[in-house]
């Protein structure tokens, strides 16, 4: 069972920061989580369109310089981190789940990644794209045919994995809600790792296990770690 920590070590300490990240692989997870913009002035880790919920800041993400957002409180006086900066928390042989939130252009999106990633030294085969738009993973699936992609799906459609083919994903991530035994059968027998989200109590990770889930993403690594030594 693979250990991602879901926007880092999220319930510990504030989501989507450094200092979450590093605790996560100080608790041992065998990856990352975290969501991103494609900011004009360059990827952004951050989850929500907007400042209000997880910073002492006000308005649209998109619609404030860099320069601005990053004198911003992101919780406990952390900084709102940029993706050069996530990267840089990943030791080597641990995995990273890049999801995108918005994209704007898939080009200078897959450019800046590529390059983000080589400089980091990051092992391209434990990177992982997703999002729940499936039309932006299609556009880096024809630019970067090699990396791994994640379709994310919160719903058990009536063809379960036909977007996930459509993509040539490597893995589903799909909703504890709806990841019955039946829905994670399906997609391991089509081929795919399944991730689910977000999985926080312990029945529920020794439910998922019995399932056979590759991994699970949670706020709260630690716990999932001592479950799963
Ligand atoms: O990638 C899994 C999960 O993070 C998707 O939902 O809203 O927590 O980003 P959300
Ligand atoms: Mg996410």
């Amino acid at each position: 069972m693979l250990i991602f920590a879901h926007r880092g070590a999220s319930k510990a300490l504030p989501e989507n920061t450094v200092d979450a990240f590093k605790l996560a692989f100080e608790e041992d997870a065998d990856g990352i989580e975290f969501d991103t913009f494609q900011h004009p002035e360059g990827i952004i880790v951050f989850h929500d369109k907007t400042l209000n919920r997880t910073t002492n800041g006000r308005g649209f993400l998109l619609s404030t310089p860099l320069s601005e957002l990053r004198q911003l409180d992101a919780g406990l006086g952390t900084r709102i981190p940029t993706l050069v900066e996530t990267l840089a928390t990943v030791p080597k042989g641990k995995w990273c789940n890049i999801e995108i939130k918005q994209l704007t252009d898939a080009d200078s999106w897959v450019s800046e990644v590529r390059h983000t990633v080589a400089s980091s030294g990051i092992e391209v085969e434990k990177l992982l794209i997703s999002s729940f738009n499936h039309h932006w993973l299609k556009q880096i699936r024809e630019l970067w045919p090699e990396v791994k992609i994640g379709a994310l799906s919160a719903s058990y459609s009536l063809q379960p994995c036909y977007d996930a083919h459509m993509l040539r994903a490597y893995s589903m991530h799909i909703a504890l809600d709806v990841a019955s035994p039946e829905y994670v059968q399906q997609a391991l027998a089509e081929g795919f790792d399944v991730f689910v989200f977000t999985v926080d109590e312990i029945e529920d990770m020794q439910r998922l296990a019995a399932y056979g889930v590759t991994g699970i993403f949670t706020n709260v690594p630690d716990i999932a770690r001592s479950i799963f030594k």
